[in-house]
């Protein structure tokens, strides 16, 4: 039987009887398969599998984007018990912030790039509530996809950073038929949106520079934030309407 458990202490009493390795799935419910893929290799890694629900009122620069992204509980309770996850935490603002958001965790350099330069202090929310829910938590293994991959490098770099005691296990992207990212995001996109939309993940590995992707987006009406090339990996973030999508590939 799945276990709900909604504050710290609750938790953590669940957690001291659990001897064996946990597995940690930290989301923000929408799930989708991209997220049940997560699900599934912490299920078969593991001896226990810890799912977090928490809609992270601190990583959102932008209170529309806060206040209408996707609550899907029953369904997100269905994907959990068909996957064997042991326990789902599910927090309140209040659990997770006793300080009201005093303290933080910072990165200076990379969490200033690409969607830090356009979401002033999301990372800092981000991280913020991860080190938090690996405090809390305790996994031994803790899963994230590579579709925010600016994202899981910053988690693997604070977890490296401050001596955290557990592997950070990046899963690739899962992708809708046409190549468009799995993202709980996508439900909000209107039928004719969500027809265009593979055009962000087609123009970033079928153009041959950030540059020319940017200009194909842009002429067919989306909104481009960047596209960049760092390293050996092409980002691009560009709204759609009032939905902000984003994606990268290796190059
Ligand atoms: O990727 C997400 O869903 C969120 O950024 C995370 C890691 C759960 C932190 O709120």
């Amino acid at each position: 039987m799945i276990q709900v458990l909604r504050s710290p202490q609750e938790f953590k009493t669940w957690r001291w009887g659990k001897h064996g390795s946990i597995g940690f799935v930290p989301t923000m419910g929408a799930l989708h398969e991209g997220h049940e893929s997560l699900l599934k290799r912490a299920y078969d890694d593991n001896d226990f599998v810890v799912l977090s629900i928490f809609v992270n009122p601190t990583q959102f620069n932008d209170p529309n984007d806060l206040e209408k992204y996707p609550k899907t509980w029953e369904a997100d309770l269905a994907m959990a018990e068909r996957n064997g996850v042991d326990a789902i935490f599910y927090p309140k603002y209040s659990d997770m912030y006793p300080d009201n958001y005093r303290y933080k965790v910072t990165e200076n350099e990379y969490s200033k790039l690409l969607d830090g330069a356009h979401r002033p202090g999301h990372f800092d929310g981000v991280l913020s509530v991860v080190m938090k829910l690996f405090n809390i938590v305790s996994p031994t293994k803790a899963y994230f996809g590579e579709k925010d991959f600016q994202q899981l490098t910053l988690i693997k770099g604070m977890v490296d950073s401050f001596f955290m005691n557990l592997e950070i296990v990046p899963v690739p992207t899962m992708r809708e038929k046409d190549g468009l990212a799995m993202s709980s995001r996508n439900t909000r996109l209107s039928a004719e949106e969500r027809a265009k939309a593979p055009a962000i993940y087609k123009a970033i590995t079928e153009s041959k520079s950030a540059e020319e992707a940017a200009i194909k987006l842009n002429s067919q009406g989306f909104v481009v934030d960047y596209v960049t090339d760092i390293g050996n990996r092409r980002f691009v973030a560009a709204k759609l309407g009032e939905v902000r999508l984003i994606d990268n590939v290796e190059i």
